[in-house]
């Protein structure tokens, strides 16, 4: 079976700074350590390993009921479909979504649109979101694991009125649907009430690692997308790189030592490249998935990211030439899904014409070449990952691929890549801000430190 390609000739180079093969080497051993460590579950965090074994878990019953649910919602003939959710329960659906969908296909009358609310909490956009919701037939779900997040707790709560004021109570039962713990937090509590069809988040995979349980599964089959070909891919991915595949075949033990390799060598940046604008939210899932799991305990590579050849125009100055920290992670897409020849111009004023003939991917593909060598000339290494084309079964080895080196990477640095406890900073002080019951105390304390900040005099 074909899986992706991973390339570290260019992340081992005479330049000062890049991994000298021998210094790569000795972590040959460690990162098939953690990838054991990942499957006993031995290493830390091991009570959130369940994403591990998750795509050999996935039954044809399990899927044909995902995919019921999507039918019956689009059987309602719905233009919206609204996945309220923040975090580990929004990303993956979001990513994988637009990495299948057209470009334009918001603009193309594709149903149903699958947009999302409870991932910030901007008010014009919930005024904006109504509006639209107000003139269209619509349907949604809520993903909250623990079922108490704020953000998506606030979007619902209004949503919910909308929609039962638009359709009656028991239709927009109908339309509605769960996915949170088996028994735990407000919104099991609630969907429990209400009657809504829900989807349990095992306990065992924590909101990052989640886009293969329904949280990523029931909003990917609404928006008609192959969710047999995801998990067949994943299950691929989990195959070729299980505990018993010795480091010379196994590419997410590979890319995991590359990356601590250039880390101990004072890489700190690592910025995933893509060239395909579908594939911007995958690097936003990316950045969710290693920042999350590595950067804590004052460790960790800071996950970036660009898309090119756009931001060539912007970050590639800084890319180039600017501090020397960083290194570069590019996901090419081998093959495009369509075909669009560059034509000859009679007047040739853009003097294109010795293009004239060619694919415009040879013009992007000669672009990546182009930057590859420059920034590695640059002193930048590059990491290379190619998936052969933009489609479910690749996408689903990809996650695969970037969950499990991740879990390495993160046993690599000796951190819980499971945990984020950094993420409650924040909430705290929020909460006290916004002088909830219980946090009185810390209402106190911040308002005192706020009215104290000192004025800085020039
Ligand atoms: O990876 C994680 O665990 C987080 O990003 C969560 O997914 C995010 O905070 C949302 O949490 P919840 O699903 O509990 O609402």
């Amino acid at each position: 079976m074909e899986t992706i390609k991973l390339d570290l000739g260019k992340a081992f180079a005479k330049a000062s700074g890049f991994i000298a093969p021998d210094v790569f080497s000795t972590y040959k051993a460690a990162a098939e350590e953690m990838n054991i460590a990942l499957h006993e579950k031995t290493g830390r965090g091991s009570d959130f390993v369940g994403w591990v074994n998750l795509p050999n878990e996935i039954d044809d019953t399990y899927l044909s009921d995902v995919e019921a649910t999507a039918k019956s919602i689009n059987d309602k003939n719905i233009d919206v479909y609204v996945v309220v959710g923040i975090g580990g329960s929004y990303l993956g659906a979001k990513a994988v979504i637009d990495a299948l969908s057209d470009n334009f296909a918001h603009l193309k009358a594709h149903k149903p649109a699958v947009v999302f609310a409870g991932q910030n909490i901007s008010e014009d956009y919930l005024a904006e979101l109504r509006d639209l919701l107000d003139e269209k037939e619509w349907a949604m779900c809520v993903i909250s694991k623990s079922g108490t997040t704020t953000e998506p707790a606030l979007a619902f709560r209004l949503l919910k009125q909308d929609i039962e004021a638009k359709y009656g109570k028991a239709e927009a039962v109908s339309r509605i649907c769960a996915i949170t713990d088996a028994s735990k937090g407000a919104l099991r509590t609630l969907a429990s009430e209400e009657g809504y069809k829900t989807y349990v988040i095992p306990d065992d995979v924590g909101g990052r690692y989640s886009v293969l349980t329904p949280v990523g599964l029931v909003p990917i089959a609404v928006a008609g997308f192959d969710i047999r070909a995801l998990v067949e891919g994943a299950k691929v991915m989990a195959k070729a790189t299980a505990a018993n595949v010795k480091f010379e075949n196994n590419l997410a033990c590979q890319y995991a030592a590359a990356r601590h390799a250039l880390y101990t060598a004072g890489k700190k940046i690592e910025i995933l490249v893509n060239y395909q604008p579908k594939l911007h939210f995958m690097a936003e899932w990316w950045k969710q998935l290693y920042g999350e799991s590595e950067g804590k305990d004052s460790k960790g590579i800071f996950p970036a990211a660009v898309d090119f050849s756009s931001d060539l125009h912007s970050m590639g100055q800084y890319i180039q030439e600017g501090e020397r920290t960083l290194f570069e992670t590019v996901i090419s897409v081998a093959k495009p899904e369509r075909e669009v020849k560059i034509p000859e111009d009679k007047a040739n004023l853009d003097q294109l014409n010795f293009l004239a003939g060619k694919n415009v991917d040879f013009v992007n593909k000669m672009a990546e070449l182009g930057t590859q060598i420059a920034h590695v000339d640059g002193d930048v290494p590059n990491i290379r990952i190619e998936i052969a084309r933009l489609d479910a079964y690749n996408l689903g080895q990809l996650i695969y691929f970037f969950e499990k080196a991740c879990g390495i990477s993160g046993y690599l640095i000796n951190v819980n890549p499971f945990d984020q406890p950094g993420v409650e900073a924040y909430k705290k002080n929020m909460f006290a801000l916004l002088e909830k019951p219980g946090f009185e105390t810390e209402t106190q304390m911040l308002k005192g430190r706020i009215w104290k900040v000192p004025v800085v005099k020039l």
